[in-house]
């Protein structure tokens, strides 16, 4: 039994806080296990969307983990990933696509044309048709079983940043090329040796698109991540924070968190 400290329901939203970061990647690594067996059993495949970044590593640990010991397959599978640097070479050690070869898909039985990840290399001209037949394939694969989110600490969610669109447009956004926020760019310096070498732009899928999934776990672990918590949970629905658009879809999000990302949440307690 994993330990959770707290279950909140807060505007329609399922907030899960843990005592540590590896106990709630722990859960969330069982909520996408126990997605992939129901609906690999409903209907014979299951359809996930996936996230990079530093927070899912674990997650993926746990789901490779499961693979090898011979519990969980994923045949059947198809994956979406979030986003792209744009543009990126696949091979690029930066790359979303390494990332994910190295934290999950070189690990399990997925089939290389299931996991998809928004192509860094596609020419400027093709990006945009790129971007909507990625909306597509997902459309016609019947839409995302579970699909898994970090928050950025600007609110972002996926590479979808804050803007000032209203709100209306805001949810409609498809799966398109964009500029990354100054805080994304800072905060991906590290990885790129600089923050003159982060690419200034991306591919992200939809804000349109990841509302449309048929359930959602967010993921935020660190006090450096509690201001864009509270905000996404409590504050205003709001283009600005991205992460506030989740509670456009109640009853489908599940927020997983660790006591220091929670620590903003007004009145609970903690
Ligand atoms: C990155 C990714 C997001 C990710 C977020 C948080 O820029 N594009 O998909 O959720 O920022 O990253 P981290 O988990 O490393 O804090």
């Amino acid at each position: 039994m994993i330990k959770r400290l707290r279950v909140l329901e807060i505007a329609g939203a399922q907030v899960q806080v843990f005592d540590t970061p590896a106990n709630a990647s722990e859960a969330a690594a069982s909520d996408v296990r126990q997605a992939i067996r129901i609906s690999v059993q409903a209907t014979g495949k299951a359809v996930l969307g996936l996230a990079t970044g530093r927070t899912p590593e674990r997650v993926y640990a746990h789901l490779v983990e499961s693979h090898r010991a011979g519990s969980l397959s994923f045949r059947g599978v198809s994956t979406y990933n979030l986003d792209e640097y744009y543009p990126m070479g696949p091979l690029d050690p930066a790359s979303y696509r390494t990332y994910m070869h190295r934290h999950l898909f070189g690990h399990v039985d997925l089939a290389p044309n299931r996991c998809h990840v928004l192509d860094g290399t596609v020419p400027e001209a093709f990006a945009a048709d790129h971007c909507a037949q990625f909306d597509r394939w997902i459309a016609a694969e019947g839409g995302i079983d579970l699909q898994l989110l970090g928050l950025g600490r600007n609110g972002h969610i996926g590479f979808n940043e804050p803007t000032n669109l209203p709100l209306e447009r805001a949810v409609g956004l498809p799966t398109r090329g964009v500029d990354l926020h100054a805080v994304t760019i800072f905060d991906a310096a590290a990885e790129f040796g600089g923050e003159a070498n982060v690419p200034r732009r991306a591919l992200t899928m939809g804000v349109a698109t990841i509302l449309a999934a048929r359930s959602v776990v967010v993921l935020a672990f660190g006090e450096a991540k509690a201001q864009a918590v509270a905000a996404s949970l409590q504050g205003p629905i709001t283009a600005e924070v991205p992460g506030s658009l989740l509670r456009t879809i109640p009853g489908k999000v599940a927020w997983m968190i660790d006591q220091a990302a929670a620590s903003r949440i007004a009145d609970v307690g903690l």
